[in-house]
Protein backbone atom coordinates (compact mmCIF):
# COMPACT_ATOMS: atom_id res chain seq x y z
CA UNK A 1 0.00 0.00 0.00
CA UNK A 2 1.36 3.29 -1.26
CA UNK A 3 1.51 6.20 1.47
CA UNK A 4 -0.60 9.39 -0.42
CA UNK A 5 -1.56 12.96 0.81
CA UNK A 6 -1.28 13.99 4.87
CA UNK A 7 -4.97 13.82 5.70
CA UNK A 8 -4.20 15.75 8.73
CA UNK A 9 -1.65 16.69 11.55
CA UNK A 10 -2.55 16.38 15.19
CA UNK A 11 -0.19 17.61 18.10
CA UNK A 12 1.80 13.68 18.48
CA UNK A 13 0.82 11.80 15.35
CA UNK A 14 0.14 12.74 11.65
CA UNK A 15 -2.36 10.65 9.27
CA UNK A 16 -1.47 9.67 5.27
CA UNK A 17 -4.09 8.44 3.03
CA UNK A 18 -3.37 5.13 0.95
CA UNK A 19 -4.18 3.80 -2.39
CA UNK A 20 -5.97 1.66 -0.19
CA UNK A 21 -10.02 2.59 0.20
CA UNK A 22 -10.70 2.42 4.44
CA UNK A 23 -6.93 2.14 5.01
CA UNK A 24 -4.46 5.01 6.61
CA UNK A 25 -1.02 5.03 7.55
CA UNK A 26 -0.33 6.93 11.47
CA UNK A 27 3.03 8.57 11.79
CA UNK A 28 4.16 9.14 15.50
CA UNK A 29 5.86 12.03 15.80
CA UNK A 30 8.36 13.23 19.09
CA UNK A 31 6.32 16.27 19.31
CA UNK A 32 4.95 17.00 23.19
CA UNK A 33 2.57 19.28 24.27
CA UNK A 34 0.40 19.66 27.36
CA UNK A 35 -2.11 22.22 28.80
CA UNK A 36 -3.99 22.41 25.50
CA UNK A 37 -0.89 22.91 23.69
CA UNK A 38 0.37 25.80 25.70
CA UNK A 39 3.59 23.93 26.62
CA UNK A 40 5.69 22.51 23.80
CA UNK A 41 8.86 20.04 23.55
CA UNK A 42 10.32 16.95 22.44
CA UNK A 43 10.74 13.60 23.68
CA UNK A 44 13.41 12.25 21.79
CA UNK A 45 12.58 8.70 20.63
CA UNK A 46 9.12 9.15 21.64
CA UNK A 47 7.65 8.55 18.62
CA UNK A 48 8.95 4.92 17.91
CA UNK A 49 8.00 4.32 21.82
CA UNK A 50 4.21 5.28 21.16
CA UNK A 51 3.96 3.68 18.24
CA UNK A 52 5.45 0.14 19.26
CA UNK A 53 3.60 0.22 22.33
CA UNK A 54 0.56 1.62 21.23
CA UNK A 55 0.53 -1.19 18.37
CA UNK A 56 1.32 -4.55 20.85
CA UNK A 57 -0.85 -3.44 23.62
CA UNK A 58 -4.15 -2.99 20.67
CA UNK A 59 -2.97 -6.27 19.55
CA UNK A 60 -3.61 -7.41 22.98
CA UNK A 61 -6.45 -6.04 23.13
CA UNK A 62 -8.21 -7.36 19.82
CA UNK A 63 -7.63 -11.45 21.57
CA UNK A 64 -9.42 -10.28 24.43
CA UNK A 65 -12.60 -9.37 22.04
CA UNK A 66 -12.10 -5.76 21.79
CA UNK A 67 -12.01 -4.07 18.42
CA UNK A 68 -9.62 -1.87 17.12
CA UNK A 69 -8.48 0.26 14.55
CA UNK A 70 -4.97 -1.49 14.12
CA UNK A 71 -4.12 -3.46 11.21
CA UNK A 72 -0.53 -3.73 10.81
CA UNK A 73 3.00 -1.83 11.52
CA UNK A 74 4.48 -0.96 8.48
CA UNK A 75 8.09 0.46 10.54
CA UNK A 76 9.46 2.27 13.67
CA UNK A 77 6.91 5.26 13.28
CA UNK A 78 4.28 4.17 11.01
CA UNK A 79 1.14 1.77 11.19
CA UNK A 80 -1.59 0.80 9.35
CA UNK A 81 -4.72 1.66 10.37
CA UNK A 82 -8.63 1.31 9.88
CA UNK A 83 -10.08 4.50 8.46
CA UNK A 84 -12.60 6.16 11.45
CA UNK A 85 -13.97 8.36 11.64
CA UNK A 86 -13.57 9.50 15.28
CA UNK A 87 -16.21 9.78 18.14
CA UNK A 88 -15.29 13.51 19.61
CA UNK A 89 -14.72 12.07 23.25
CA UNK A 90 -11.96 11.51 25.46
CA UNK A 91 -13.09 8.49 27.54
CA UNK A 92 -11.39 8.24 30.96
CA UNK A 93 -10.75 5.52 32.97
CA UNK A 94 -8.88 6.06 36.25
CA UNK A 95 -8.57 3.31 39.30
CA UNK A 96 -6.35 5.56 41.65
CA UNK A 97 -6.81 9.68 42.10
CA UNK A 98 -4.26 11.56 40.60
CA UNK A 99 -4.02 14.90 38.25
CA UNK A 100 -7.58 17.03 37.25
CA UNK A 101 -9.32 13.89 39.56
CA UNK A 102 -7.11 14.85 42.51
CA UNK A 103 -7.36 18.43 42.15
CA UNK A 104 -11.14 18.82 40.96
CA UNK A 105 -12.28 16.45 44.01
CA UNK A 106 -9.74 17.58 46.67
CA UNK A 107 -8.57 13.75 46.70
CA UNK A 108 -5.00 13.40 47.38
CA UNK A 109 -2.92 11.78 44.17
CA UNK A 110 -2.28 7.96 45.00
CA UNK A 111 -5.90 7.52 46.64
CA UNK A 112 -7.11 3.73 45.51
CA UNK A 113 -10.66 3.91 44.37
CA UNK A 114 -13.50 1.67 45.32
CA UNK A 115 -14.39 0.96 41.73
CA UNK A 116 -13.32 1.95 38.86
CA UNK A 117 -14.23 5.83 37.55
CA UNK A 118 -15.22 6.37 33.76
CA UNK A 119 -15.34 10.15 32.44
CA UNK A 120 -16.04 12.04 29.15
CA UNK A 121 -14.37 15.13 27.43
CA UNK A 122 -15.74 16.77 24.44
CA UNK A 123 -12.59 16.90 22.12
CA UNK A 124 -12.97 20.51 21.08
CA UNK A 125 -9.68 22.35 21.57
CA UNK A 126 -11.02 25.79 21.20
CA UNK A 127 -13.38 25.16 24.24
CA UNK A 128 -10.02 23.37 26.21
CA UNK A 129 -11.46 19.77 25.90
CA UNK A 130 -14.48 20.45 28.49
CA UNK A 131 -15.97 17.77 30.36
CA UNK A 132 -19.36 16.19 28.90
CA UNK A 133 -21.47 14.13 30.49
CA UNK A 134 -22.84 11.06 28.23
CA UNK A 135 -26.65 13.09 28.30
CA UNK A 136 -24.95 16.06 26.83
CA UNK A 137 -22.81 14.20 24.36
CA UNK A 138 -25.96 12.14 23.27
CA UNK A 139 -28.20 15.85 23.47
CA UNK A 140 -25.48 17.67 20.61
CA UNK A 141 -25.30 14.51 18.88
CA UNK A 142 -21.49 13.70 19.75
CA UNK A 143 -22.26 9.67 19.82
CA UNK A 144 -25.76 8.14 19.79
CA UNK A 145 -27.08 6.28 23.40
CA UNK A 146 -26.17 2.69 21.62
CA UNK A 147 -22.81 4.44 20.95
CA UNK A 148 -22.31 5.24 24.42
CA UNK A 149 -23.15 2.02 26.06
CA UNK A 150 -20.70 0.01 23.82
CA UNK A 151 -17.93 2.45 24.18
CA UNK A 152 -18.83 2.31 27.83
CA UNK A 153 -18.26 -1.49 28.16
CA UNK A 154 -15.10 -1.76 25.81
CA UNK A 155 -13.57 0.84 27.93
CA UNK A 156 -13.91 -1.14 31.96
CA UNK A 157 -12.51 -4.26 29.32
CA UNK A 158 -9.78 -2.70 28.12
CA UNK A 159 -8.98 -1.13 31.60
CA UNK A 160 -9.17 -5.07 33.26
CA UNK A 161 -6.95 -6.15 30.43
CA UNK A 162 -4.28 -3.29 30.58
CA UNK A 163 -4.59 -3.46 34.51
CA UNK A 164 -3.71 -6.82 34.70
CA UNK A 165 -1.05 -6.73 32.31
CA UNK A 166 1.03 -3.47 33.53
CA UNK A 167 0.69 -5.50 37.18
CA UNK A 168 2.55 -8.28 35.59
CA UNK A 169 5.20 -5.72 34.43
CA UNK A 170 5.65 -4.26 37.38
CA UNK A 171 3.80 -1.06 36.73
CA UNK A 172 0.35 0.21 38.18
CA UNK A 173 -2.41 1.83 35.43
CA UNK A 174 -3.32 4.63 37.53
CA UNK A 175 -5.96 6.14 35.00
CA UNK A 176 -5.93 6.27 30.82
CA UNK A 177 -7.61 8.23 27.90
CA UNK A 178 -8.68 6.03 24.80
CA UNK A 179 -10.53 7.28 21.74
CA UNK A 180 -13.39 5.50 19.42
CA UNK A 181 -13.79 5.70 16.34
CA UNK A 182 -17.03 4.21 13.76
CA UNK A 183 -15.66 2.02 10.70
CA UNK A 184 -17.41 2.71 7.21
CA UNK A 185 -20.13 0.44 8.19
CA UNK A 186 -21.16 1.95 11.77
CA UNK A 187 -19.33 0.00 13.70
CA UNK A 188 -17.67 1.30 17.34
CA UNK A 189 -13.61 0.27 17.20
CA UNK A 190 -10.51 1.51 19.81
CA UNK A 191 -8.95 4.09 17.73
CA UNK A 192 -5.76 6.64 18.89
CA UNK A 193 -3.03 5.41 20.90
CA UNK A 194 -2.32 3.64 23.97
CA UNK A 195 0.93 4.69 25.16
CA UNK A 196 2.69 6.84 28.10
CA UNK A 197 1.31 10.09 26.64
CA UNK A 198 -2.07 9.05 27.34
CA UNK A 199 -1.71 6.72 30.06
CA UNK A 200 -0.65 7.17 33.88
CA UNK A 201 2.12 4.34 34.99
CA UNK A 202 4.07 4.44 38.09
CA UNK A 203 6.21 1.63 38.97
CA UNK A 204 4.54 -0.90 41.77
CA UNK A 205 7.30 -0.74 44.16
CA UNK A 206 8.64 2.64 44.31
CA UNK A 207 5.62 4.62 42.94
CA UNK A 208 7.94 6.39 40.43
CA UNK A 209 5.97 7.80 37.63
CA UNK A 210 6.95 6.24 34.33
CA UNK A 211 4.79 8.42 31.78
CA UNK A 212 4.17 11.92 30.15
CA UNK A 213 3.63 13.21 33.82
CA UNK A 214 7.32 13.91 33.64
CA UNK A 215 7.49 16.45 30.66
CA UNK A 216 3.93 17.94 32.08
CA UNK A 217 5.50 18.61 35.13
CA UNK A 218 8.97 19.04 34.34
CA UNK A 219 10.18 16.21 36.73
CA UNK A 220 13.64 15.20 34.08
CA UNK A 221 14.08 11.87 32.92
CA UNK A 222 11.48 12.07 30.40
CA UNK A 223 12.89 9.15 27.84
CA UNK A 224 14.38 7.43 30.49
CA UNK A 225 10.68 6.70 31.53
CA UNK A 226 9.63 5.82 28.35
CA UNK A 227 12.71 3.53 27.11
CA UNK A 228 12.05 1.83 31.06
CA UNK A 229 8.15 0.92 30.45
CA UNK A 230 8.73 -0.10 27.05
CA UNK A 231 11.32 -2.49 28.25
CA UNK A 232 8.98 -3.37 30.87
CA UNK A 233 6.27 -4.41 28.36
CA UNK A 234 8.62 -6.23 25.75
CA UNK A 235 9.93 -8.35 28.96
CA UNK A 236 6.33 -9.24 29.34
CA UNK A 237 4.04 -9.32 26.46
P1 LIG B 1 -6.18 14.21 33.82
O1 LIG B 1 -6.00 13.71 35.21
O2 LIG B 1 -5.28 15.37 33.48
O3 LIG B 1 -7.61 14.51 33.49
O4 LIG B 1 -5.72 13.04 32.82
C1 LIG B 1 -6.34 11.77 32.85
C2 LIG B 1 -5.63 10.82 31.90
O5 LIG B 1 -5.81 11.23 30.55
C3 LIG B 1 -4.13 10.73 32.09
O6 LIG B 1 -3.75 9.37 31.94
C4 LIG B 1 -3.54 11.54 30.98
C5 LIG B 1 -4.56 11.43 29.90
N1 LIG B 1 -4.68 12.64 29.09
C6 LIG B 1 -4.50 12.57 27.72
O7 LIG B 1 -4.19 11.51 27.18
N2 LIG B 1 -4.66 13.71 27.00
C7 LIG B 1 -5.00 14.89 27.55
O8 LIG B 1 -5.13 15.89 26.83
C8 LIG B 1 -5.20 14.95 28.97
C9 LIG B 1 -5.57 16.23 29.63
C10 LIG B 1 -5.04 13.79 29.70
Amino acid sequence: MKKMGQLYEGKAKKVFETDTKDVLIVEYKDDATAFNGLKKGTIVGKGVINNRMSNLLMQRLEKAGIPTHFIEEINDRETYVKKVSIVPLEVIIRNIAAGSFSKKYGVPEGTPFKAPTIEFSYKNDELGDPLINSYHAIAIDLATAEEIETIKKYAFKVNEELKAFWESCGVTLVDFKIEFGRLSDGSIVLADEISPDTCRLWDSKTGEKLDKDRFRRDLGGVEDAYAEVMKRLEEHI
